[in-house]
């Protein structure tokens, strides 16, 4: 005991000197990332930075219900334990037949892979088919955890542009050529098509078909996140381009984590079995959690039209609280509001700043009243972005976003008076 606290103590004085040390150790993967600027912390009163669920919504008593009865049923060790490569069984084929059912898509169980959360299989996908140098296509705007691990590989990332009818086909094309051109062919091309993260359109059905046409054309694959597609809350569902294109052209990221808790950690991702089989050679995690798998799978199978149902409603009335606020924000001064689009789903507002606005001092006015957000530049390869912001509806209750929407607007006036 004596020995250990002395090499405690050195550690937590010298603790900036320590780190100076090793500075040359690191790898060149952990070089810093370029930086991703939040304005306000977790802490803020009105909090619209992540995507994180509404913990109201998250079916506390259900789940320690059914964790109660999985671990006390003979299936509770095998909860307990080491599971399968691609992650719990009866979870994948309850996946594939909600798949097949709700969202069109055809995957039998092995060929769904189930994840340490969708991040997770982004990271993975890109870890499959990007090597140093190569070309990735993402959107721009787009999420940063997508960016992430292709930064992370050093990839050459390029952005194609987006607008309301999300990816912008004309423009990829046209960069799809230049890269062949150039002899840089592009490997993989990212996209959110519904409910955008952080632009909150849906690329269209032609845009779909056209971008899995592409993909033959060009040569590249598709990797289509598809986080929010559950929470629709008008409007049809739109066929995935994992089920327009050619097999094998399109691997397809999906998640619990927005229509069940994101705290279970689950997401999957769907492919061909080759595709799986190597996609699970690269996940080094010691395989996704057996317990949260069932206890996901206990949940799917008892609720997931009702909860998914509530849901849409739950985010739609914050949605529309929100908008509610802005607008009332700028009824005085309509020519300082931004230019927005409404979503039809998801967790998003996208607000473009009016010309001329700052957009750091409007974050400093929006910090100043306690109103936190993520600022545009968070979503753009290339660090650009600053004349948007990114507001979450998903966490406040309606009354706190409705006076959240006024305050941005404020902040916004502020900002656009100095
Ligand atoms: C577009 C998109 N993809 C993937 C994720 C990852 O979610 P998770 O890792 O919790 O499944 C998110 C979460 O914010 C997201 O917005």
């Amino acid at each position: 005991m004596a020995a250990a606290t002395p090499t405690v103590d050195r550690l937590a004085t010298a603790g900036g000197d320590a780190l100076a040390d090793i500075e040359s150790l690191y790898s060149q993967v952990a070089a810093p990332l370029t930086p991703i600027q939040f304005t306000g912390t977790a802490g803020a009163k009105y909090n619209m930075g992540g995507g994180q669920p509404d913990p109201a919504t998250l079916p506390r008593e259900e789940l320690a219900d059914l964790a109660g009865e999985l671990l006390a049923s003979e299936d509770g060790a095998a909860a307990l334990s080491y599971g399968e490569a691609g992650g719990f069984a009866g979870l994948r084929q309850l996946l594939s037949e909600k798949l097949r059912r709700w969202d069109g898509v055809e995957a039998s169980p092995d060929e769904i892979l189930i994840t340490n959360g969708s991040n997770h299989g982004l990271a993975v996908v890109a870890q499959l088919f990007i090597n140093p140098g190569d070309v990735a296509i993402v959107e721009a705007p787009t999420f940063m955890g997508g960016l992430r691990p292709l930064r992370q590989l050093k990839a050459q990332i390029e952005m194609v542009p987006l607008d309301e009818n999300g990816l912008n086909v004309v423009a990829l094309e046209g960069t799809l050529r230049r890269l062949r051109d150039a002899g840089t062919p592009a490997k993989l091309l990212y996209t959110i098509p519904n409910f955008h993260n952080p632009a909150g359109v849906n690329l269209s059905l032609d845009r779909r078909k056209r971008v899995a046409q592409l993909a033959d054309d060009f040569n590249f694959v598709i990797l289509e996140d598809d986080a929010y597609g559950e929470l629709r809350f008008t409007g049809e569902q739109i066929p995935s381009i994992y089920s327009l294109a050619r097999k094998g052209r399109v691997i397809r990221s999906a998640t619990l984590s927005k229509i069940l808790a994101a705290g279970l950690r689950v997401g999957y991702t769907i492919a061909p079995k080759e595709v799986v089989g190597r996609l699970s050679s690269l996940k080094l995690d010691g395989g996704a959690s057996p317990f949260t798998g069932r206890l996901a799978a206990a949940y799917l199978k008892r609720r997931y039209e009702e909860h998914v149902t509530l849901l849409r409603d739950v985010y739609r009335r914050k949605r529309d609280a929100l908008v509610k606020g802005i607008e009332a924000g700028f009824a005085a001064t309509p020519h300082l509001k931004p230019a927005y689009m409404l979503p039809t789903g998801g967790f998003f507002l996208w607000l473009k700043l009016p010309a001329g606005t700052d957009g750091t001092r409007v974050a400093a006015e929006a910090a100043g009243r306690g109103v936190a957000y993520v600022p545009g530049q968070a979503f753009f390869a290339d660090g650009s972005g600053a004349e948007y912001i990114r507001l979450a509806w998903s966490m406040l209750s309606e009354e706190d976003l409705e006076a959240a929407g006024r305050l941005v607007a404020e902040a916004i006036r502020a900002a656009a008076a100095k």
